[in-house]
């Protein structure tokens, strides 16, 4: 983490102030940390920045309360680790997971800085998931965003979600959300869809909150 700016957040989620370590202007940071893989796939390093549809999600794990006590929830793509950490708060037994290994680290530093000491991290690319078992609960904020991330998100949840699980995924109202959740749909999955608005530095923007089960 050293080697990275950084600034330092509060979120007041429910009756908690959930204090976060995040990288200062990451706009400034784009070129350094963008990169392209061997097919010329591009990478921009969004886990730099901290995503309303995190807040978002945050806010409904807070909301569930007991009903996440004591289970076992695996965050895909969490970046900074927000949903994670009210989840951990709440009593769940959370694996937090990121293909960057630096998200995973301010993750981590994250969680432990609001006194979370039992959580695991994870490197792991949704492309090739690595786990032994299944989980009760899947969530992910804004990790929805590209049509070919679709496929192996949802055969994530297929192979690695109970089968009586539940998965929750938040979006920014994105145009193209609507390809994912068909896919969703196609897969055995069925899913009711809620709305929350949420504000970060002075923009509001709506955040969409999808509970997933199997059929
Ligand atoms: C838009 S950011 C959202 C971060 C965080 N969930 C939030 O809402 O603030 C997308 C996240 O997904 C991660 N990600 C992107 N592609 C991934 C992949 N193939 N496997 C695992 N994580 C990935 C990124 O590193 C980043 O942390």
């Amino acid at each position: 983490m050293n080697e990275y700016p950084i600034t330092h957040t509060t979120i007041e989620i429910g009756n908690s102030q959930i204090k976060l370590t995040i990288v200062d202007d990451p706009d400034h940071l784009l070129d350094k940390l963008s990169r392209e893989d061997c097919d010329g796939k591009l990478y921009l390093p969004y886990w730099t920045y901290l995503w309303e549809s995190a807040i978002g999600l945050a806010w409904h794990v807070f909301a569930l309360g007991d009903m996440i006590s004591g289970q076992h929830i695996l965050e895909i793509g969490c970046g900074y680790g927000l949903a994670g950490i009210v989840a951990c708060k709440e009593g769940a037994n959370v694996v937090f997971s990121d293909f960057e290994y630096d998200a995973l680290l301010f993750a981590q530093h994250n969680a432990q800085q609001n006194g979370i000491s039992s959580a695991d991290y994870v490197q792991m690319d949704w492309n090739a998931p690595c786990f032994q078992y299944q989980f009760d609960v899947i969530f992910a904020s804004d990790v929805i965003y590209e049509e070919q991330t679709w496929r192996p998100i949802v055969d994530l949840l297929k192979n690695y979600l109970k089968l009586d699980g539940t998965a929750i995924f938040s979006e920014p109202n994105r145009k193209n959300a609507g390809g994912f959740f068909k896919e969703i749909r196609k897969n055995g999955f069925t899913f009711e869809k809620s709305t929350c608005f949420v504000t970060l530095g002075n923009k509001e923007k709506q955040v969409n909150l999808y509970t997933i089960q199997r059929n």
